[in-house]
């Protein structure tokens, strides 16, 4: 075991009272909303961490000590030494992409050995996915009355769509009889080279027509290394259940992007909110006791969509600094806003919250004023418990604020809640009482000892 692996962990979580109750962590606004802080650090207090859905286009930070970990495939869980970490069937894998976190994480002292199970129904993202993606895009962007999603380009779309086709699609378990793939990733290939050389052409772009060989050649090499790690992970966590161990899932993305609930089109391509947990990891329905939701105390977002509380001026510049906000998956700069309570109130139901964790309150100290967004004005009529689904509706919502005075001095060394000054007390509590759901922890920085455990009032 390595010294990035001992660190201690604050145990003030122990309080909530989360041990004994399978749960999971789940992103209630636009994603990056510090979930793998608080994955990492629940960790400790579970056997079992899941992921459900999604695939490298998320990217969670964990950090430890000087150390910082950006994990897109593999669960936040891996770095507590005792926890099971599973990749669920919903996951969308890039064998190439998670073969480069396991190396990046041994290299680092990281042990990924049966700590690592992968499900052999996940879906595998393959090189065209990730062309296809990208193109889709460009197309959208080019084609008039047409608008690109901004995806992260990580081939998800193109790969969830494989696998409601179904005949374009493989499955990880097929790695493990990687002879019989050969035939079927050459007939594949050929299609999607049919299909992307006519995409790039709407586009304009340059297309090299893909090698099937090649694709196979590599899937071999991967196969042979990510064998040991796939199995049934559906049984696998209903014997853990069955031993009495705990689990926590891990959302990827964020309830804000989910397929079906989300700012749809601008969304991702899978059941990110807790509605996907099901089905996406073979526990049954009804299973997760405790959901944490976690919510930032300013929102971001990255890519295209509707975002009222969105702050096109030096505030939001200043968020996006001191906030860091620039994309862990793509490093693009991300867009910033204050935090908007009616979207994260219809999440939270869509989510069902038991409990909430709060992010990014040090992001905000030095602003004089901090503003909350608790209703829209959309076409005369005040909106504050609903969202409406059409994203164009959304986009023209007028935010109505509350404004709240500001705190000058930097709380990131502060060791319990009431040291915080008390005008982010007051935000903090005003926030808990417009969720009406308990805030139980607010993070004061992005370590594991900056969580501080609220009073539960
Ligand atoms: P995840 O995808 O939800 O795991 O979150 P990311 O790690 O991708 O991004 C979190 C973003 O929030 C980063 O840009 C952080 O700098 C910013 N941030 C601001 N305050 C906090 C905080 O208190 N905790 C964490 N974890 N992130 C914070
Ligand atoms: P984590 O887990 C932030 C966004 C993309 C894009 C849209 C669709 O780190 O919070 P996709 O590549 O999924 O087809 O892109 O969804 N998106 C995220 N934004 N954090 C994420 O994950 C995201 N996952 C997808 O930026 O707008
Ligand atoms: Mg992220």
């Amino acid at each position: 075991m390595t010294s990035s692996q001992t660190s201690t962990k604050p145990d003030a979580l122990a309080s909530l009272n989360l041990q004994g109750q399978h749960s999971a962590v789940i992103g209630i606004q636009y994603g990056d909303e510090g979930k793998g802080q608080i994955v990492d650090v629940l960790g400790a207090h579970f056997d079992v961490v899941a992921r459900y859905n999604g695939g490298a286009n998320a990217g969670h930070t964990v950090i430890i000590g000087d150390q910082k970990f950006a994990l897109h495939l593999i669960p936040s869980g891996i770095m507590c030494p005792d926890a099971l970490n599973v990749v669920g069937n919903g996951v969308v894998i890039d064998p190439a992409q998670i073969l480069k976190e396991i190396d990046g994480l041994v290299e680092r002292g990281i042990a990924i050995g049966e700590n690592l199970k992968i499900s052999n129904r996940a879906h595998v993202v393959l090189p065209y996915h990730k062309v296809q993606d990208v193109l889709y895009d460009q197309a959208m962007a080019k084609a008039k009355g047409s608008e690109p999603i901004g995806t992260t380009g990580r081939g998800i779309g193109p790969c969830y769509a494989d696998k409601a086709l179904r005949t374009t699609a493989v499955r990880m378990g097929e790695l493990l009889r990687i002879d019989e793939l050969e035939t079927k990733i050459q007939r594949i290939v050929s299609i999607k080279n049919t299909i992307l050389e006519a995409l790039a052409k709407t586009c304009d772009q340059p297309f090299e027509q893909l090698d099937a060989n090649a694709i196979f050649a590599d899937l071999k090499d991967q196969a042979i290394r990510l064998a040991p790690h796939i199995t049934d992970t559906s049984v696998l966590l209903h014997d853990a259940m069955d031993d009495g161990k705990k689990i926590l899932c891990e959302g990827a993305n964020a309830t804000m992007l989910d397929i079906d609930h989300g700012t749809y089109p601008f969304v991702t391509s899978s059941n990110c909110s807790s509605l996907g947990i099901y089905a996406g990891s073979g526990l049954p329905g009804g299973t997760i006791k405790n959901i944490i939701g976690i919510v930032k105390l300013y929102t971001s977002r990255v890519g295209e969509g509707p975002f009222p509380s969105e702050l096109l001026n030096e505030t939001g510049e200043t968020i996006r600094q001191q906030g860091n906000e620039f994309g862990t998956t793509t490093g693009r700069p991300r867009r910033t806003g204050w935090l908007d309570l009616v979207s994260v109130r219809y999440a939270s139901k869509l989510s069902g919250v038991t409990t909430f964790a709060c992010t990014g309150l040090a992001v905000l100290a030095g602003l004089k004023t901090i503003k909350l967004c608790v209703g829209y004005r959309l076409d005369g009529k005040v909106i504050d418990n609903t969202l409406p689904a059409n994203a164009g509706d959304l986009a023209r919502a007028e935010p109505i604020y509350e404004e709240f005075e500001g705190f000058a001095d930097p709380i990131g060394e502060c060791q319990r809640y009431e040291d915080l000054p008390p005008q982010a007390r007051a935000y903090v509590e005003r926030v808990q009482e417009l969720l009406g759901t308990r805030i139980a922890m607010v993070c004061v920085g992005r370590r594991r000892d900056q969580i501080l455990v609220c009073p539960n009032k």
